[in-house]
């Protein structure tokens, strides 16, 4: 008889280094567990007034052509977005979410003895983009009031820095860096660093006088890269469909190591369609501010520090451990975000849902504060 080896392949120290993403959970997981009926996320930004009808119903079209692959070049998809943000379409990359285009980063322009650079907190997986290539992740704690220190993150940069990632807005904490800031910043890289502008939360900021036109930089042949994102305010996080703007320079390499088909055909089609529905995104980022300002009124009215985001979702300090505060609120159906990456043992992450969902998350947290301060 042959014996069976139960012992696990061996990895690369790097890849044991490396942990396995944890997504917010599933609503209908935590029915399942708890036996809720009605359950509310709050965990994962995602939009919560669901997908752009237009959207939908692109996708519907395309259900009996299933069957061929999806154009690899996204034809119309480039088409369409270079026309909207007035760039040659050569500058688009586009991938399986931005996640996606991280990864790809990482792998293409990552060699040994090369460093990442990023602010912290912020999104875990330029991290893994590191590990994952074997280079060291240099981490600049942000100020106390959970800005990124720009002036911290200029004197870490040496010979060895390659990628430096900046959320704007950041994630977990919501917090923008203005366009004077960033331009100063820009203008003093050095050569051999490519800029990583993680604009996910975009479409929620971009109205402030104050906000970056990161295009312009890439448009003047500088190595930024901008990365966006359909999985927010466009609502196509299931589909999984971002891009990265730069010059063709820079696309050029990225073209090499993407996989060839990395964006299917419906997320394509869902992403030109939600492009076009100007209402349904008007729509979203009005929810999302009259949301902002709800959650941000009770949470004053109750005393809790937050800090005022620029995305679609808050940063708040409860007051006790976050982890607690998160299974409590759990419990009662209402999941939110707690991370140990947020380097904030009091604080979590809650993406702004409809006025209904804001108002049972406050009234959840409104109960565990009181059961905390019974003791
Ligand atoms: C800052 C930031 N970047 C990138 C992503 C990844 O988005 P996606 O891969 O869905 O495009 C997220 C998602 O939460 C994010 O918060």
């Amino acid at each position: 008889m042959t014996s069976v080896s139960s012992a696990p392949p061996e990895v690369a120290e790097n890849i044991m280094r490396l942990q396995a993403y944890v997504p917010g959970k599933p609503a209908e997981e935590v029915q399942r567990e708890l036996g809720i009926a009605s359950i509310v996320k709050l965990a994962s930004n995602e939009n919560p007034l669901g997908p752009s009808p237009k959207a939908q119903e692109a996708v519907r079209l395309l259900l009996s052509r299933m069957n061929i692959y999806p154009d690899g070049s996204a034809h119309e998809l480039r088409t369409a977005l270079a026309k909207s943000l007035d760039v040659d379409p050569a500058c688009l990359v586009f991938g399986n979410g931005s996640d996606d285009i991280i990864h790809l980063l990482g792998v293409t322009f990552l060699e040994p003895g090369d460093t990442v650079l990023q602010s912290d907190p912020s999104f875990v997986r330029y991290e893994a983009a590191a590990i994952l290539n074997q280079v060291e992740c240099v981490e600049v704690t942000c100020t106390p009031s959970w800005e990124c220190d720009l002036d911290a993150m200029m004197a870490k940069m040496d010979a060895s820095t390659r990628l430096v990632f900046l959320a704007n807005p950041n994630n977990p904490t919501g917090t923008a860096i203005k366009s004077a800031e960033l331009q100063r910043f820009v203008e003093a890289l050095p050569q051999r660093v490519i800029l990583v502008l993680d604009e996910a939360y975009y479409e929620y900021a971009r109205d402030f006088d104050w906000y970056p036109n990161a295009v312009k930089w890439v448009n003047e042949g500088r190595n930024v890269v901008i990365l966006r994102t359909f999985s927010k305010a466009y609502g196509l996080a299931g589909l999984r469909v971002g891009y990265g703007i730069m010059r063709p320079e820079v696309a050029q390499w990225l073209e090499r190591t993407r996989e060839p088909f990395n964006v299917n055909m419906l997320a394509q089609a869902a992403a030109v369609a939600a492009l076009n529905d100007t209402e349904f995104l008007a729509l979203t980022l009005n929810t999302n501010r009259q949301g902002l300002a709800m959650i941000g009124d009770a949470l004053v009215a109750l005393g809790l520090e937050y800090v005022p985001s620029y995305g679609n979702f808050l940063f708040i300090n409860v007051g006790f451990d976050g982890k607690t505060a998160a299974e409590m609120l759990l419990k009662m159906g209402v999941i939110v975000r707690y991370s140990p990456h947020f380097k904030g043992p009091t604080w979590i992450r809650v993406t702004v849902g409809t006025a209904d969902e804001n108002e049972r998350f406050l009234e959840s947290l409104k109960e565990v504060l009181a059961a905390v301060a019974k003791g």
